[in-house]
């Protein structure tokens, strides 16, 4: 048990950390910079998981965790200090000016244009309907954070206010110190919860998200409370307070710390509040903000261990640090003082953002396959994001696999030619040592490349279900510890091996409930694609062309239909034969590849994976150039124009 944590950063987060710290027996002080700097003075205080549509499905499932918590959580805060915190499950209401297509959605109910004007009279007259979400609702943030810190001085935690860190100290591994403008200060345990500051600490990924905002009063003559929900549009939202103000938000802009209110930041929030709610307009203006939200790549919190034996980060909350703050404060509190780590911290470790060697560079391959091939000598202006599933970040597009080798040296130079980062394993194989597959654990690094443990051999959901349950072990055997993905394969027919569609979401459904990370291997069905994201995969992998079968794309029209449908990763799995096959697939929009026959059976193997990985590379940056539009007749290179004419 650590009993003396210092914590960094007094925002929302340190000062919960701080308080469920201190309830747990330690001795707790928090340094404080500026204290309305923080992204939760900024806040609108929606507790909004539904409303906010968040596909990651361990970020849904953390965010409803602490939703969960807030009644309790705020009990508890108002005993500590006889103080209410203005939480208030309102639900959230997000009319919108279009039919959608699918009126069905888990924890949200569809209202017609009728219905959604008695919940809320006097919406604009463009709205159609709307979606209800009864579980959502929101927090005074400003009055919380207060709340917050009266409990944590009445419960004995230290505040040092006006503090500037400067430097974190470490050796071998540990924090030793952390430097100041008010000089040195010790711990036996640190805690970093600096928000969208945490960069200038520590080499993580964090960038400041600008949001605009604005408050409006309920003028004095209009007695009763004229909203009492929250108003969620596109890119706009409005909060009513019990106290009469009206927050509207926000903007969200990537413009580092750049601060104030712009005309047209406020400007553009106040048009579509009054669109959605057109008594607004009336209303009289209260106060402008600006805060800016701490983001990660992956817009996902950063919690859990560091590098730093001693170091625990929370931070990275980017729209939701209000909601996420009770399960933060719980997880974080469990992880210091009693070493538990909740499985869902996996999720959401830093590590995710320390990528393995950079395989998107053709320049990286190993000379002897380079050979005669120039490199360019300039710089491209193509902007490209990393690849992430499940919240880790990949930069290589090109997934590889392990069978159809002739020997396992071959296998070793192909995967590092072809420059993956994820290699599919086939648990059975590994499990039964078949042929190939014997000293697998040794003969890649795992430390570098990323196991996705694969369920082939598996007829029925539950022996799928059954195989990635060894599968995570494997991966954890090989020091892979928060490794929780699967590629899911449910295949019952032996001759053309097309996967069993009903048996891969079934098995999907109970994967993902498991905390897996579910890829599924699939025929290119865009409804079996949809309904597979619904239930929560990380990405949808469908075929090309039947597995092993090089035959290249047959299902393109399809495979294009995936894509613009898709909110997760599609990874296009199997019967890729040839490079210029692998660049098509990706100049069709798919986000991977993955590829193994066309490799493994090529006569020249790791030169075979050399050539998908420029092809892989090539038709990625083909897909973000924009290809010409294709046209019915020829039309001349060299413009006629200006040619003199006899
Ligand atoms: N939580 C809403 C926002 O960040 O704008």
């Amino acid at each position: 048990m650590t009993n003396d944590v210092l914590i960094i950063g007094g925002g929302i987060i340190g000062l919960a950390c701080g308080v469920e710290l201190k309830l747990r027996g330690a001795n707790v002080t928090v340094l404080c910079r500026d204290f309305t700097a923080a992204a939760s003075h900024a806040a609108a205080g929606m507790l909004a998981p539904d409303a906010e549509n968040i596909t990651n499905e361990a970020m849904l499932t953390l965010c409803r965790r602490s939703r969960n918590l807030y009644l309790d959580w705020t009990e508890k805060l108002t005993k500590l200090t006889s103080l209410n915190t203005g939480y208030w499950p309102c639900g959230i209401l997000a009319p919108v000016y279009k039919q959608p297509e699918n009126k069905q959605y888990k924890n949200a109910n569809w209202l017609d244009k009728h219905t959604i004007n008695q919940y809320q009279p006097d919406l604009g007259a463009d709205v159609v309907g709307g979606w209800w979400y009864p579980e959502d609702g929101q927090v005074d943030n400003r009055v919380l954070i207060k709340v917050l810190r009266t409990a944590a001085e009445n419960l004995g935690v230290i505040f040092e206010d006006r503090i500037t860190v400067e430097a974190i100290s470490q050796q071998q591994g540990k924090v030793t110190s952390i430097q100041t403008n008010a000089g040195l200060f010790h711990a036996n345990h640190y805690l970093l919860a600096t928000g969208a500051w945490t960069n200038q600490l520590l080499p993580l990924p964090m960038r400041p998200r600008k949001g605009q905002m604005l408050s409006l009063r309920v003028p004095d003559f209009v007695t009763e409370l004229p909203l009492t929900r929250i108003l969620f549009g596109e890119n706009i939202y409005i909060v009513p307070r019990r106290n009469r103000s009206i927050i509207i938000g926000a903007t969200s802009e990537d413009v580092g710390f750049t601060a104030e209110n712009t005309p047209k930041g406020i400007q553009g929030l106040l048009q579509s509040a009054i669109q959605l709610y057109p008594q607004l307009e009336n209303y009289p203006l209260q106060e402008l903000w600006w805060g800016f939200r701490p983001t990660t790549p992956d817009e996902l919190p950063i919690l859990g261990n560091s590098h730093c034996d001693n170091l625990t980060l929370a931070t990275g909350h980017h729209r939701n640090g209000i909601l996420l703050t009770p399960i933060t404060a719980t997880l974080i509190a469990d992880l210091i003082c009693e070493q538990k780590a909740d499985p869902l911290l996996a999720n959401f470790h830093y590590s995710r953002f320390s990528t393995v060697s950079s395989t998107t560079t053709p320049m990286l391959i190993p000379a002897t396959i380079t050979n005669g091939h120039r490199t360019p000598e300039f710089q491209t202006t193509v902007q490209d994001s990393p690849l992430i599933i499940a919240g880790k970040s990949f930069k290589s597009r090109l997934m590889t696999g392990t069978g159809k080798y002739r020997n396992i040296q071959e296998m070793q130079q192909s995967v590092a030619a072809s420059g993956c980062e994820i290699v599919t394993v086939a648990v059975r194989r590994v499990q039964t040592n078949a042929p190939g597959h014997e000293g697998l654990a040794e003969a890649l690094d795992w430390s570098k490349i990323w196991m996705l443990p694969n369920t082939a051999g598996c007829q029925t959901a539950e022996e799928a279900i059954r195989v990635a349950r060894l599968g995570r072990e494997m991966a954890k055997l090989l020091g892979q510890e928060d490794n929780n993905f699967v590629k899911l394969e449910v295949i019952p027919d032996a001759k053309y091996l097309l996967p069993d569609p009903i048996g891969t979401l079934q098995a999907a459904e109970q994967l993902v409930k498991e905390g897996f990370a579910v890829l599924p291997y699939i025929n290119a069905d865009p409804m079996l694609a949809k309904r597979l994201e619904e239930v929560g995969c990380a990405t949808v992998m469908p075929l090309a062309a039947p597995i092993g079968s090089g035959q290249g794309l047959k299902t393109t029209a399809n495979i294009r239909i995936i894509i613009e449908n898709a909110k997760i990763p599609v990874v296009v799995d199997a019967g890729i034969g040839a490079p210029s096959q692998a660049a098509e697939a990706m100049e069709l929009g798919a986000d991977a590849l993955l590829i193994n026959s066309a490799i493994a059976l090529a006569e020249n193997a790791p030169a075979m994976a050399y050539a998908m990985n420029l092809a892989t590379v090539a038709g990625r940056i083909a897909y973000l150039s924009g290809r010409m539009p294709i046209k019915e007749y020829a039309s001349a290179s060299s413009p006629v124009t200006g040619t003199i004419t006899g």
